[in-house]
């Protein structure tokens, strides 16, 4: 097979003035993105400031941003303490090639808030954690399998596609592919078979405690007890994925449910607005990363800890304080309640946790991609930004009257789709 013949066909000419196109007449940016999660259909417009709750667009539209980096922004865009930790940490020298003090006290301030894990390891991204988190877990169990629950994202590193399933990994190895068992969310019998079936192969249970790709559906107390106990039982690590979920709870997602991982995965808002990730975990399981150790692994990024992403995110963590997080959740709950008392009549199904919230079909766990996209246009035409798949996140700028406006013009987009597709 040629290169042309295996990559498909070659993207049709795109007249969107967006587009800058190179010399031999194709996009500079594959298929006109820079990240594959942009896409929505038609191409959409470019944000060119953002500012508390609101972003504008270039073509001059005002956006209430319920997208917040894909749940990033906890606190909105630029918000004034932010941007002075940020630019603290780049008007001293934005990183260097020794420790820096901003690390501390990050690593310190999410320590406080994940009682019973002991040491914190800074990537530059969640993908990048979750990675790092299979790859202690393969070295403190000297195992190479991984179960994971059916249909998560835990970001595009080859092992964490694999939770998407076939459609999720072409270029990924087959190898690679083998090593992960999938099992469905919440089904304790299949995790039970699953681990008790090759127990002595797998390294780490992964689960994402209110899976967005899966539907958004918690996973049950049962089902995560289960996990803890078939871990303990068999010496494999569970790590929770709480790169979206930490700011669901003052102690995480994990801490709502009152289980302790071996390692947890995290990231978006502990940048502050810039890159970040973090693998938090217990000091047995964390000690293989420390180089002064015989047979360390090795974890490095040029950019991990730097003093900005930290000092942002210091800042990020201690403006969400556990009444913050309790009052973000409460409305998130009112904007729930007033969508569904909207969208329920014509079959639509509002789901989600605290500062969290997304509309599905009644009953289904996904939205076709054209019905998703047409939602996501009928929001953005009424000055609401969503994420690509529909995924609404409050940030702490919004009032009451915001989310209130908010809820509004979401349910007008739905409204104004119909009865779901069937
Ligand atoms: C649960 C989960 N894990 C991991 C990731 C990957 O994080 P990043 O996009 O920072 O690489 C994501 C991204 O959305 C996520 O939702």
């Amino acid at each position: 097979m040629t290169m042309q013949e295996s990559a498909g066909a070659p993207a049709a000419p795109n007249s969107d003035p967006h587009v800058r196109l190179g010399p031999r007449g194709f996009p500079l940016l594959p298929g006109g993105y820079g990240r594959s999660a942009y896409h929505v259909g038609a191409a959409p417009s470019y944000a060119v400031r953002g500012e508390g709750h609101r972003l504008w667009d270039d073509r001059g539209r005002e956006l209430i941003d319920a997208n917040n980096n894909f749940t990033t922004l906890v606190h909105g865009n630029a918000h004034p303490e932010l941007v002075e930790a940020a630019a603290r940490a780049m008007s001293t020298g934005s990183c260097w090639g020794i420790p820096n003090d901003d690390e501390w006290d990050l690593a310190a301030l999410l320590l406080d808030r994940l009682p019973g894990l002991d040491q914190v390891r800074f990537t530059n991204s969640g993908t990048e954690a979750v990675m790092s988190a299979i790859r202690i877990a393969r070295a403190v169990t000297g195992r190479d399998h991984v179960v994971m629950t059916r249909g998560g994202y835990h970001g595009s590193s080859d092992v964490a596609l694999c939770a998407g399933g076939s459609a999720s990994v072409r270029g990924v190895p087959q190898a690679v592919v083998g090593d992960v068992q999938l099992v469905p969310l919440n089904d304790i019998d299949a995790l039970r078979q699953t681990v008790e079936e090759e127990a002595q192969r797998i390294a780490a249970i992964v689960i994402d405690l209110l899976p967005n790709r899966a539907g958004l559906i918690p996973v049950s107390r049962e089902f995560l007890r289960a996990a803890r106990a078939l871990a303990d039982r068999h010496g494999i690590l569970l790590v929770i994925d709480e790169v979206i979920s930490l700011r669901l709870g003052a102690n995480g997602l994990s801490g709502e449910y009152g289980i302790t991982p071996d390692l947890l995965t995290t990231g978006k808002l502990i940048g502050g607005g810039f890159p970040v990730g973090a693998v938090v975990g217990r000091e047995e399981a964390m000690r293989v990363l420390d180089p002064r150790q015989q047979g360390s692994i090795a974890h490095s990024g040029t950019f991990s800890g730097n003093p900005v992403s930290m000092a942002a995110g210091a800042q990020a963590l201690r403006l969400l304080t556990p009444e913050t997080v309790s009052r973000l959740n409460q409305r998130g709950e009112d904007a729930r309640r007033a969508v569904s008392a909207r969208v329920a009549p014509l079959g639509w199904e509002v789901r989600g946790f605290g500062s969290l919230l997304r509309v599905f079909p009644a009953g289904a766990t996904r939205v076709d991609e054209p019905t998703q996209q047409r939602l996501w246009w009928a929001a953005y035409d009424r000055g609401l930004l969503l994420s690509s798949a529909n995924l609404a996140a409050l940030s702490t700028p919004m009032t009451d009257e915001v989310v209130t406006d908010l809820a509004d013009r979401l349910s007008d987009a739905v409204i104004s789709l119909g009865e779901p597709p069937r």
